[in-house]
């Protein structure tokens, strides 16, 4: 056939698994790759799942000939130069009104300058963040789409048909210019913070209360019967049982502990640092990345810096796993607090228009992050659609109240034991800093002012003042 109703630029896994979702929701769709192996692979991949209306091309001119006009491209290829160089090699080809989709995780700037390159060429352009991972391309995932509204307009019932259904299609239009890849970035920082603060869960009640692996599984599954319900912790559960064929031994003990990151969570902490916004849970998360990707530099500093003894068992073992199971969830809502308030700055300043109740809605399915706990923050946005802080909502206020004994009880016993939380505890810094009404920046201020003459304010009178603080 040589009309397909869309196009897949990127057969990867990623590529290949949404063009057979779309040709299972009834959407012919072509594949094209740079590189005849996955082309091949795609093709064998359709034949084995029976899918009719797909078809690879290893001629990228083949490719944007078979496809009904005005075209429709998405593309699925590593975020930066690659979508560059692989818009510029497409362009020749195209027409008036033809449209591309950047479903990568590509940074939000990047998207902004090549709609408006692609404009002067009368090409629609608009990026959209999709998240789900490879089961998510095939079977359903979260899409977050943003730019050309009209673009979007046309893609709109395909895309529902293929998202994940939760509350219906996990999809929504999240506003003009960059604003898809941003809602996808900070859901990616939100993603790194609940991995960091699950890892430090683990991490507690391994060394400080010697749980196995088979019970760090069973806990982490009784967890997601409860409201730490999510995929997160439903994968954590599994990798626990998980055994090595090599070995023999639990797969987690075989693994090396250095993380590795493919940027969209530095992007978060690099925007909210541009915004103001703070973000300390999703920012350790980043650094924890960091601090584990460095073996050598730990190894020798191991040898060195002296801590506490580290004894596992030492503690009651039921009560640590209960205030553990406090202090992930209270930190974990700091941490969705804090990229909710960067969603709303970012579309505050760039006039993005972006609803936080149904970005809440669209994450309960299909996505990496998808909870029971969205649910509660889509009802707090329900509630009170300006809410300034998501931990002011009335249940999350009465949530931590509840949660902070054990949240303050396992950062105190993990600090004193030396095992990091850096998640836990700088989540637990910003709940304390969010309630203290005053902080000690007085003496920050007194400070810029001595060295700088950079000014302060006084609590008894309006104005600037300056202070010649080394005059007798
Ligand atoms: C998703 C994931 C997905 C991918 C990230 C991982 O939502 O499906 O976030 O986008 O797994 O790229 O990012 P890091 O490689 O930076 O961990």
């Amino acid at each position: 056939m040589s009309d397909y109703e869309v196009g897949m630029v990127g057969l990867g896994v990623m590529g290949q698994n949404l063009a057979l979702n779309l040709d299972e929701k009834g959407f012919s769709c072509a594949g094209w790759d740079a590189w005849p192996e996955p082309v091949d692979k795609f093709d064998a991949k359709a034949e084995r799942e029976g899918a009719t209306n797909v078809k690879g091309f290893k001629e990228l001119k083949d490719f944007v000939a078979s496809l009904r006009r005005p075209r429709r491209i998405i593309l699925l290829v590593k975020a930066g130069e690659v979508v560059d160089k692989t818009l510029a090699a497409l362009l020749p080809l195209l027409s008036k009104d033809d449209m591309i989709v950047d479903a990568g995780n590509e940074f939000f700037q990047n998207t902004e300058r090549r709609a408006k390159e692609l404009a002067l060429h009368e090409i629609r352009f608009f990026g959209m963040g999709v998240s789900g991972g490879e089961e998510g391309a095939r079977h359903g995932p979260s899409m977050m789409p943003g730019g050309d509204r009209a673009g979007y307009d046309a893609m709109a019932p395909m895309l529902k048909k293929v998202a994940a259904q939760v509350d219906g299609p996990c999809v929504t239009y999240c506003g003009p210019g960059g604003a898809g890849h941003y809602v996808k970035m900070v859901h990616n920082g939100i993603e790194y913070a609940d991995m960091q603060l699950i890892a430090e869960a683990y991490d507690v009640m391994k060394t400080l209360g010697g749980l196995t692996n088979a019970e760090l599984a069973d806990t982490f599954s009784e967890w997601n019967a409860g409201e730490l319900q999510s995929f997160l912790i439903e994968i954590t559960a599994n990798i626990f049982r998980k055994k090595d064929p090599e070995t023999g031994n639990d797969l987690i003990d075989m693994i090396v502990d250095a993380a590795a990151a493919k940027g969209t969570g530095k992007w978060t902490v690099q925007d909210a640092a541009e915004l103001g916004v703070p973000v300390p849970a999703i920012a350790s998360s980043v650094e924890a990345r960091i601090l584990s990707a460095d073996r050598k530099g730990r190894a020798s500093a191991s040898k060195l810096l002296v801590g506490p003894a580290m004894r596992a068992g030492s503690t009651d073992k039921k009560a640590l796993i209960a205030e553990v199971r406090a202090a992930l969830y209270a930190a974990k809502a700091c941490s969705y607090a804090q990229g909710m308030n960067l969603l709303r700055a970012a579309s505050n300043t760039r006039a993005w228009g972006i609803n936080l109740g149904e970005l809440a809605r669209i994450w309960k399915g299909g996505c990496i992050i998808r909870a029971q706990f969205l649910g509660r923050i889509k009802d707090a946005y329900d509630r009170d659609p300006a809410l300034g802080n998501l931990l002011l909502d009335a249940d999350f206020q009465r949530e931590l109240a509840e949660r902070q004994r054990g949240w303050r009880s396992t950062v105190v016993q993990a600090t004193l034991a030396g095992v990091p939380v850096t998640a836990m505890s700088g989540s637990l810094g910003y709940y304390d800093s969010l309630r203290r009404e005053r902080l000690p920046a007085n003496l920050t201020q007194a400070q810029r002012d001595y060295f700088g003459a950079h000014t302060y304010e006084r609590i008894d009178k309006p104005g600037s003042f300056h202070t010649e603080w080394s005059a007798k």
